[in-house]
């Protein structure tokens, strides 16, 4: 068909994005895509809530059951966010013969093995590039551009709520509970922030980022992690003085063939490329042991960033082109020890 028509669930700060870059660049997605792509539906709790953007008549809903009955509705963009009703609406939109895109990174490392396990039955795909680190690509290259390598390490900025709040401090002096209620009012942060702050959005999507770099079937809870909730501004302070900042650093190392896996405020020397990220960007440094290391820098939270790597992913699914493939399906969801080089 030279059609393919997609409905957003949840048109918060993401869905809002989306909708926006569907409606008004419908020229480059047609473009990449060979076809139209065209938002049928988008749904939402709250029908009087102003959404900050002109939908078509007839698009927004409050029932996601207009979605999941349509069968001329061929992919499912999923930003509801929350684990509970987004794994069932997932399952019966893949039962429904639906594709799906998504950036809930919680419900993925919650649910993902029975999630993608599902789509395999069902033939359908999940994509999630905007799940972790927002804007930069980073499944994608993780999961294609590098998949010549033995992953050795990744480490990097994962949320960009927590980057924004210690910059804020650390630069400008901010107090932490202001700038947590600026990083909420900018739409970085998680419907809880503690999420944020705590580390576990970070745990979750390194344990989303282990399963495709090192074939690990990861709990996010097993990941050792503190946030920076607990960090006094005079750590700020003393670790400028000493030459260096602290950063919320995600981190996963093969270690003799072990899986080191952590999340922790880190001191990071002031001149290096990861101490130089600031307010809600991103980094990752992998380390693999053909292309060595390769560094990613971008905005990881807010709305047109991710509604980039969304609509990126909407694009690859109505050409068939997901980026996870099913024998990577496989892999991802399969119970397997870490890899390890071929001659261990
Ligand atoms: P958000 O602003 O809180 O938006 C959530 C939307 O989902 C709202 O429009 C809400 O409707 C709708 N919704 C919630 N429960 C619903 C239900 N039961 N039925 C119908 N609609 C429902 O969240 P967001 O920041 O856009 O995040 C969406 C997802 O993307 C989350 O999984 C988040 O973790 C992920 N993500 C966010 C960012 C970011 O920078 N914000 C970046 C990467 C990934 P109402 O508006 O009517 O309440
Ligand atoms: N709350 C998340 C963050 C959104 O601040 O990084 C992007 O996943």
């Amino acid at each position: 068909p030279d059609r393919t028509n997609v409905a957003i669930i949840g048109m918060g700060t993401v869905g809002a994005g989306v909708a926006q870059l569907l409606i008004d660049h419908g020229d480059r997605t047609a473009r990449h895509a060979g076809k139209t792509i065209w938002l049928s539906k988008a749904v939402v709790r709250d029908l009087s809530k102003p959404r900050g953007i002109e939908l078509p008549e007839g698009v927004l809903t409050d029932s996601i059951d207009d979605v999941l009955n349509d069968p001329e509705i061929d992919v499912v963009i999923q930003l509801m966010g929350g684990l509970s009703p987004a794994r069932e609406v997932m399952l019966r939109a893949m039962e429904a013969g639906k594709d799906i895109v998504t950036a809930n990174k919680a419900l993925l490392a919650e649910h993902g093995a029975e999630l993608f396990t599902r789509a395999r039955e069902l033939g359908r795909s999940i994509a999630f590039e905007a799940a972790v680190a927002g804007g930069i690509p980073i499944i994608a290259n993780i999961s294609q551009c590098l998949s010549a390598n033995q992953i050795e390490s990744l480490e990097g900025i994962l949320n960009g709520t927590s980057n924004f709040i210690v910059s804020q401090m650390d630069e400008k002096g901010a107090g932490y509970d202001e700038t947590v209620k600026r990083a909420q009012e900018l739409g970085y942060a998680e419907a809880d922030p503690a999420m944020d702050v705590d580390g576990t959005d970070a745990a979750q999507k390194l344990a989303i980022l282990s399963h495709l770099a090192f074939g690990a079937t990861v709990d996010w809870r097993d990941i050792p992690r503190q946030g920076i909730d607990g960090l006094d501004p005079a750590d700020l302070v003393y670790a400028r003085q000493l030459g260096y900042r602290i950063k919320l650093l995600a981190t996963a190392r093969l270690v003799d063939g072990e899986l080191e896996l952590s999340v922790a405020p880190t001191l990071v020397a002031i001149g290096t490329p990861m101490a130089e990220v600031r307010d809600a960007f991103n980094a990752i440094r992998v380390v693999g042991d053909a292309v060595g290391p390769v560094f990613y820098h971008g905005l990881g939270a807010g709305q047109m960033p991710t509604a980039s790597a969304v609509v990126a992913d909407v694009i690859d699914t109505a050409v068939g082109r997901t980026p996870i493939t099913f024998e990577t399906l496989e892999y991802f969801s399969a119970e397997r020890p870490p890899r390890t080089a071929q001659r261990d």
